[in-house]
């Protein structure tokens, strides 16, 4: 049988992919801080993501941004009284935190933090948040504060005995703060909150697994001011980071030059060469169970790189460059003696590569996953896919082919992460 796989080209023009929190129901809670001017925008962003969101916000709250702003920006109305008569039974606080998938408190005060910690209920908000299943219904918090209001023992005290609650602490940011000072406690960005809304709601498969990524192109310098790299952007690695930490796994991405922004959570080394990032990887590669090779390492770098530009020859005649092979990162790894590497539960490091081609993905892929001696390579079409945002896959192991078919990044690397951990756990 010749089995035919190539990019739809028309589907990859009209294809509507499916927004992160479709179906889900967030009741964005906001106490009193200057970080309310945050919440307008973090309201957006989870609709635009899907979601539909109730806001309740507390007296304090409204002297910050009104209601009729995030009432507008959420399409429904806004609950600030526990009195508030338009719910038929008069129980605003009992009715909207039984309909949420979560509920998010954006920003959460100190007052509000040591409220929720001693179960206080004055008001809509707080008795909302007492009320709610605690089984059924996630509170996330983001704090906002001065920095020596986080840092007081008492901050730290109370966050530390939610969170043995139950409650999910969201972080917080760092820098200049609207008092002046600064420091700790800022309110995560609107972009950041909205990750790890997003990241939460992902089921936990790597949960206890370390993660080793590598990504990009390589560069390999020629002389100072010129080089040898490729048209990767990194973007499929970024994305497969992404999805492990939202899987729970602990996530060292390790990146080629690309200006792509680091996800939430990953820990991120920058190298440029194909020698700099073998030897990134084999610092780290012993505390890892799994390793995903995206990077599209140069094959080869010049024999020697000049000290100083090189200039044109008078005669006209262009330099003479020798190349020489670089080191093979992944098919290195997949050789390495057990001695070196973490025992996991089957003990063995599980490695993934990827091929990008131009043609004949299947017979290219297989061969290339026998020769770099991996359990799982996946393919990809690279001239189709190099800098865009959607791709397919081809995912080839010893026995099976499995097609993931065409989609965001983000969407595929959650496929290939949930695929991962099947074999992790079979
Ligand atoms: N890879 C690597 N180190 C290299 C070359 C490739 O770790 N020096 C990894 C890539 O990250 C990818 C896989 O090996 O996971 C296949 O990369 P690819 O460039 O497609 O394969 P090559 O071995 O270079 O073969 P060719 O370019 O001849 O197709």
């Amino acid at each position: 049988m010749v089995f035919v796989w190539q990019i739809d080209k028309k589907c990859s023009d009209t294809l509507q992919f499916m927004a992160d929190l479709t179906g889900k129901h967030i009741v964005l809670g906001l106490s009193g801080g200057i970080a309310c001017y945050k919440a307008a925008e973090l309201c957006r962003a989870l609709i635009k993501e899907g979601a539909t969101v109730q806001v309740v916000m507390s007296e304090a709250a409204a002297q910050f941004i009104t209601p009729v702003t995030m009432q507008a920006l959420s399409g429904r109305p806004v609950f600030t009284s526990q009195w508030d008569e338009r719910q038929d039974n008069n129980m605003a606080h009992i009715n909207l935190g039984r309909e949420a998938d979560a509920i998010v408190i954006a920003p959460a005060s100190a007052d509000f933090i040591a409220k929720l910690l001693h179960g206080r209920a004055d008001d809509l908000l707080s008795l909302m948040c007492l009320a709610r299943p605690i089984d059924k219904v996630p509170l996330l918090i983001a704090p906002a504060m001065n920095r020596e209001m986080w840092a007081h023992p008492a901050t730290q005290r109370n966050l530390a005995q939610l969170q043995a609650d139950g409650a999910t602490l969201l972080g917080v940011g760092s820098g200049f703060q609207a008092c002046g000072e600064t420091g700790d406690g800022r309110m995560l960005e609107p972009q950041e909150l909205l990750q790890d809304v997003v990241a939460f709601f992902q089921p936990k498969v790597l949960a206890g697994q370390f993660v080793l990524v590598t990504a990009g192109p390589t560069y390999e310098a020629l002389d100072p001011v010129r080089g040898i790299t490729n048209l990767s952007s990194g973007k499929m690695g970024f994305a497969i980071a992404r999805a492990a930490h939202e899987a729970g796994a602990q996530v060292t991405l390790v990146a080629g030059p690309v200006s792509q922004p680091t996800p939430r959570g990953v820990q991120r080394i920058d190298v440029r060469s194909a020698q700099e990032m073998q030897a990134a990887v084999m610092l780290r590669i012993g505390a890892a169970s799994v390793f995903v090779a995206t990077a599209a390492v140069a094959d080869w770098r010049p024999a020697e790189a000049a000290e100083h530009k090189i200039k044109k020859a008078s005669s006209g005649l262009p330099p003479f460059i020798s190349l020489t092979e670089n080191p093979d990162i992944l098919g290195a790894v997949a050789q390495l003696p057990r001695a070196q590497l973490k025992v996991g539960e089957k003990g063995r490091l599980f490695c993934v590569g990827f091929a990008a081609e131009s043609q004949d993905l299947l017979h290219n892929t297989s061969a290339k996953r026998e020769r770099k001696g991996v359990p799982l390579l996946v393919g990809n079409i690279g001239p189709a896919t190099f800098g865009q945002d959607d791709n397919a896959l081809l995912l080839v192991d010893a026995n099976n082919v499995r097609e993931l078919a065409h989609n965001t990044k983000l969407a595929l690397a959650r496929q290939l992460v949930a695929d991962i951990a099947r074999r992790l756990h079979a």
